[in-house]
């Protein structure tokens, strides 16, 4: 067995789940959702917009809103990290793991120079001179190929074009050197050219410094290009999870088959796009047992009598369906 294989996962996320608290009482928005992160691997997460992709990465970095409450276990590096003390969170928080946001205008501070921004992460967190962190921002902006970087240290935010803000916010995010990097919809914001450069960049420093990506994408395209292993997310359940090249070749769950359906992810030529019908329900208005039973052309009865485990259909290949062996479909 590989020493990999062996060593501890560096993030291990067990039975999360989160609620809001409102008038209506307790709105359960994720649902018992575990998955872990080795060292130097990229986990994609995939989902419709609103299944909890979010919430679940914001509250590994403890800024899940106030109204929110999360219970459960997340451990990284072998430290339950879930609901720690502000002053604890804050030492780990854009040191040990950072996050990438989606438009870099609203988390770039529009009235700083870039080189500034890329300091002040440093000077937080390390032990570091001016002199040195000035050096290493410049390095750093290398390193994410901002060309001229030493010119582009004076520039504001808003001289940059958006693939270029978004490398400002990489470089900001592995300033500290962190062992997690989160990269919540990295790409989403730019067109598809720069989107591959930027996932490129992500993939190239993983491998450079051992890294280890939560990779949040509505993309599975991205996701088969990049990720070692994927989990898909319904209704804030993990309805499947696997090995990469498992989930593209033989998909076991239908919300799964819906999403490889409904993009041009190679789509066999001439085999028209399907879009999976209806909308996912809002989180109080879920139907009884499978929570993709009104949406899935496989249900039957007994789809709505219990909600189904994420049950191993092969090694490493979980699925949330009581059909998953029935499932044959192929790219
Ligand atoms: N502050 C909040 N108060 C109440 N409900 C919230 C709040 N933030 C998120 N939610 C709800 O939690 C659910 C999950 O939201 P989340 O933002 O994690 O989804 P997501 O998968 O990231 O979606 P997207 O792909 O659109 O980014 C949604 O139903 C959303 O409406
Ligand atoms: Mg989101």
């Amino acid at each position: 067995m590989s020493k990999e294989a062996i060593s501890a996962p560096l993030l291990d996320i067990k039975d999360l789940n989160i609620s809001f608290q409102q008038a209506k009482g307790d709105i359960r928005v994720v649902n018992s959702v575990s998955f872990s992160i080795p060292q130097g691997t990229i986990f994609g997460l995939a989902g419709e917009s609103g299944s909890g992709k979010s919430l679940t990465a914001l509250s590994i970095m403890g800024i899940l809103p106030g109204s929110a409450k999360a219970r459960g276990s997340i451990r990284f590096k072998g430290n339950e990290i879930l609901n720690l003390s502000d002053g604890k969170m804050r030492s780990i928080r854009g040191k040990e793991i950072s996050m990438i946001f989606q438009e870099p205008m609203t988390s770039l501070n529009p009235v700083l120079k870039i080189g500034y921004q890329v300091k002040e992460a440093m000077l937080a967190h390390l032990p570091v001179s001016k002199k040195e962190a000035q050096n290493r921002a410049i390095e750093l902006l290398r390193s994410v190929m901002i060309p001229s970087p030493e010119a582009r240290m004076n520039d504001y935010p808003h001289q940059l074009s958006g693939g270029m803000r978004q490398r400002v916010m990489i470089a900001m995010a592995i300033a500290c050197n962190p062992s997690l990097i989160i990269a919540d919809e990295p790409t989403t914001a730019l067109d598809v050219t720069i989107e591959a450069q930027i996932l490129d960049l992500i993939d190239k420093l993983r491998e450079e410094r051992n890294l280890s990506v939560l990779l949040i994408t509505h993309d599975l395209g991205a996701i088969a290009r990049h990720a070692h292993t994927v989990a898909v997310m319904y209704a804030g359940r993990i309805v499947e999870l696997a090995p990469v090249s498992e989930i593209f070749s033989g998909p076991k769950h239908p919300y799964t088959i819906g999403l490889l359906e409904s993009i041009p992810f190679k789509n066999k030529k001439g085999v028209p796009l399907k879009p999976i019908p209806g909308s996912v329900p809002p989180p109080w208005a879920l139907p009884p047992g499978c929570k993709f039973s009104d949406r899935c052309g496989f249900m039957i009865p007994a789809c709505q009598q219990a909600e189904p485990e994420l049950e191993e259909i092969t090694s490493g290949h979980f699925s949330r369906c009581i059909r998953a062996q029935e499932m044959k479909w192929t790219l």
